[in-house]
């Protein structure tokens, strides 16, 4: 799904990303781009990040458990 729509940035892109370390909104728009338009999408890039780190979060919680 398309996140930013003015620079073609898809929520897949933005859980790599995290996953090599953007893990803000600026790090996201300096490696992806997104949010560097018209700016509107940057509240759901910083939703699509809360995300990323929740599944961060619980991943490891469940590899501690293991
Ligand atoms: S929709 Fe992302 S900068 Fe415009």
């Amino acid at each position: 799904m398309y996140v930013c729509i003015c620079n073609a940035v898809t929520d897949r892109e933005i859980r790599a990303a995290h996953e090599l370390g953007a893990d803000t909104t600026d790090a996201i728009a300096d490696c992806l781009g997104a949010g560097t338009g018209c700016g509107r999408c940057r509240e759901a890039v910083s939703d699509c990040l809360a995300t990323c780190q929740i599944s961060s979060a619980s991943r490891e919680f469940e590899v501690e458990a293991a």
